[in-house]
């Protein structure tokens, strides 16, 4: 195919490795004979017209650095758009076509979106009105079924597996419960492989709804047995029997209505009153999207955006670059937002984790 100019966007929450898929795809692109231009926070760059021009330059010494240098927005969407001045979170407004106009006016001949599931949702959209897009799964939370491994995971499970290294120091020394809350949404899979990577004692995910009593009877059998402290690693979309969940905010116009938080404080309140040991909660929050990709991560980022670009020369629009049986692959963008992945309660992992000792606070998997 004859492309000579391609855009490139970061969109929805950050996270350790979009650099370093921007300078893989940078760098493929200008190899090629392309002039490359990245376009500001997420889709909000496509409505604002908000499009600079990348050189070597631009892209150099960024491989390492976290966040993302084209900035990103998880609010933007321009299919219900709620920013001044188009649109109010009120008053959402479709404003695609304005985002097609200019993509039409640079002259892009190619696009490669790099997000997560809402990303994807609203990449599919605009693929079927007609602009040639290839994709890029990012997010700490793992949850894209389309693909082995999303970048930015690798990095978030080992914030998280040190904190609770740390915290297992302190809990020790001061004889308590440390409740240590991770991000995920709606999939289990940083605070299980946390959890399992840390030695956690009682792991909370979405998958498997807790009880109460359970963790309470789990905490005070481990005192029993002499172990005066315990770790529990909470996913903050972790629910109880009843389905309650802890949600931090709501966000009108969001991809990501329900922000959620919280569930740490609600254990260590419960697990104090309840046991009668001192609880503390840790709420790891953004730190787990902050700083430097691990290596896994600047590896499967640079194949990532390798792909993307590879993707794009091929003309294989409406495509999202996956990581499959560690190689790569290509998938269509509306199978990858079919499903999402979580943790199998049945599987290789949680049945792992029990076989250690671990608890999921619940008398019943499954
Ligand atoms: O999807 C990534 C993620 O970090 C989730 O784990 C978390 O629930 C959410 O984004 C937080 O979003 P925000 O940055 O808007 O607080």
């Amino acid at each position: 195919m004859n492309i000579k100019r391609i855009g490139v966007l970061t969109a929805g929450g950050d996270c350790p490795g979009l650099n370093a898929v921007v300078r893989a795809v940078a760098k493929n692109a200008l190899g090629h004979g392309m002039e490359v231009f990245g376009v500001r926070n997420g889709f909000d760059g496509l409505v604002r017209n908000d499009i600079f021009k990348i050189t070597n330059e631009t892209v150099s010494g960024i491989l390492t650095l976290g966040g993302t240098i084209l900035g990103t927005s998880n609010i933007a969407n321009p299919f219900k758009y709620t920013l001044a001045p188009f649109g109010t979170p009120e008053n959402p407004r479709d404003v695609s076509s304005v985002a097609l106009h200019n993509f039409k006016e640079r002259e892009l001949d190619a696009l490669i979106t790099i997000g997560g599931d809402g990303t994807l949702h609203m990449s599919q959209q605009f693929v079927e009105l007609g602009m040639p897009i290839v994709a890029v799964p990012k997010t700490i939370d793992n949850d894209l079924d389309a693909t082995d491994q999303t970048f930015g995971f690798d990095s978030a499970l080992h914030i998280a597996t040190e904190a609770i290294d740390r915290l297992h120091t302190t809990a020790q020394s001061h004889h308590r419960v440390m409740i240590v809350e991770t991000m995920g949404r709606y999939a289990g899979w940083i605070a299980l492989r946390s959890a399992l990577a840390g030695g956690g004692d009682i792991v909370l995910i979405p998958e498997i709804p807790y009880n109460d009593d359970v963790i309470v009877e789990y905490i005070l059998n481990r005192k029993r047995r002499g172990k005066t402290f315990s770790i529990v690693v909470a996913a903050e979309g972790a629910k109880n029997e009843k389905g309650e969940l802890a949600v931090a905010r709501t966000v009108a116009g969001s991809t990501d209505a329900i922000r959620l938080g919280g569930i740490a404080y609600k254990l260590s309140d419960m697990i104090e009153q309840r046991t009668g040991i001192e609880s503390r909660a840790c709420v790891l929050g953004h730190t787990q999207r902050g700083g430097t990709p691990t290596a896994f991560d600047r590896w499967l980022s640079t194949l990532y955006g390798a792909k993307a670009l590879d993707m794009v020369l091929e003309g294989k629009f409406g495509y999202m670059a996956s990581f499959k049986n560690f190689g790569m692959a290509e998938v269509k963008i509306a199978d990858a937002i079919a499903r999402l992945k979580r943790v199998d309660p049945h599987g290789a992992e949680v049945k792992a984790a029990l076989e250690v000792g671990m608890s999921f606070g619940s008398a019943q998997i499954g």
